[in-house]
C-alpha cells in the first residue's frame, strides 16, 4: 500500500512572533508546487495563532510539541487537545525524547496522552528511540518495543490507525549524526513487523518517520528506503530552503 510521506518540523523551543511569520512565509513560498508530500509545522504553542494567520490558504498543516492528558481544571501550564483544536492544529508530537528526560514523562502517561489525541480526533505522532547507551547494548528493538506496546497495551493496535510514529534514535538528535539509511530501515522494519504481529492492516498504513540530524543533504538517501515515510526535523526546519529541500525529497522519493 502506498503509504503518502509526512514531513513536520518540530521546532522545539525557538522562534518569536516575527520569526514564526518570517519562517511561514519562506515555507509557502518554497513549497507552493509541491505536491505528494504532507508537511506540518510544530512552533511554539505560544505562536500558534501567528502561524494559523500566515498559514491560511496554504496546505502546510499545523502542529504542536506536546499537549496534556487532561481537557480543562485546575492544570496549572498545561494546554489541552481543544485548545490545540481551536488552532487548527493536528499533528500532536508525543513521548519526544527531550520531554521523556527533562519532564520525566513514562510510556504510560505518554499512551495516556495519545488516549487524549485519538479522543479528540487528533493525530498522534508518537516519538520512540533508544539512548546511545541501549544503542551499544544491541537493546534497540527491546525499547522501541516497550515504547510501541505501552499504547498498544492501553488501547490496542487499533489506535495507530491514522497515527504516526517517528522513530528518533537519541544518539543523533541534534548531533549530526543520523542513523544511516540502513541502519533506519532495519529499525523501521523491526517497528512495522511489530505492529503487523498484531494486525497488518494497521502496520501497513501507519505512517513512520526517521527523526535525528535529518538535513538538506542526507534527506533524499532516507527516503529512498521503503519503510521510511518521511521525517521529524528539528534544527534544519528552522530554515525554510533547507526545510523545503527536505520535503522535495520526499515528495520525489515517494511518487
Ligand atoms: P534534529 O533534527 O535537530 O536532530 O532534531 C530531531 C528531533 O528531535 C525532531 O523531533
Amino acid at each position: 500500500m502506498a503509504r503518502r510521506p509526512l514531513v513536520m518540523g518540530n521546532w522545539k523551543l525557538n522562534g518569536s512572533k516575527a520569526f514564526t511569520k518570517e519562517l511561514i512565509e519562506g515555507l509557502k513560498a518554497e513549497l507552493a508546487n509541491v505536491n505528494g508530500c504532507d508537511v506540518a509545522i510544530a512552533p511554539p504553542v505560544m505562536y500558534l495563532a501567528e502561524a494559523e494567520t500566515a498559514l491560511a490558504g496554504s496546505k502546510i498543516v499545523l502542529g504542536a510539541q506536546n499537549v496534556d492528558v487532561n481537557v480543562k481544571g485546575a492544570f496549572t501550564g498545561d494546554i489541552s487537545t481543544e485548545m490545540l483544536k481551536d488552532f487548527g492544529a493536528k499533528y500532536i508530537i508525543i513521548g519526544h525524547s527531550e520531554r521523556r528526560t527533562y519532564h520525566k514523562e513514562s510510556d504510560e502517561f505518554i499512551a495516556k496522552k495519545f488516549a487524549a489525541l485519538k479522543e479528540a480526533g487528533l493525530v498522534p505522532v508518537l516519538c520512540i528511540g533508544e539512548s546511545e547507551a541501549e544503542n551499544e547494548a544491541g537493546k534497540t528493538e527491546e525499547v522501541c518495543a516497550r515504547q510501541i506496546d505501552a499504547v498498544i497495551n492501553a488501547l490496542g493496535v487499533e489506535a495507530f490507525n491514522g497515527a504516526v510514529i517517528a522513530y528518533e534514535p537519541i544518539w543523533a538528535i541534534g548531533t549530526g549524526k543520523s542513523a544511516t539509511p540502513a541502519q533506519a530501515q532495519a529499525v523501521h522494519a523491526f517497528i512495522r513487523g511489530h505492529i503487523a504481529a498484531k494486525s497488518q492492516v494497521v502496520a501497513d498504513q501507519v505512517i513512520i518517520q526517521y527523526g535525528g540530524s535529518v538535513n538538506d543533504a542526507n534527506a533524499a538517501e532516507l527516503f529512498t528506503q521503503p519503510d521510511i515515510d518521511g521525517a521529524l526535523v528539528g534544527g534544519a526546519s528552522l530554515k525554510a530552503p533547507a526545510f523545503a529541500v527536505i520535503v522535495k525529497a520526499a515528495a520525489a522519493a515517494k511518487n
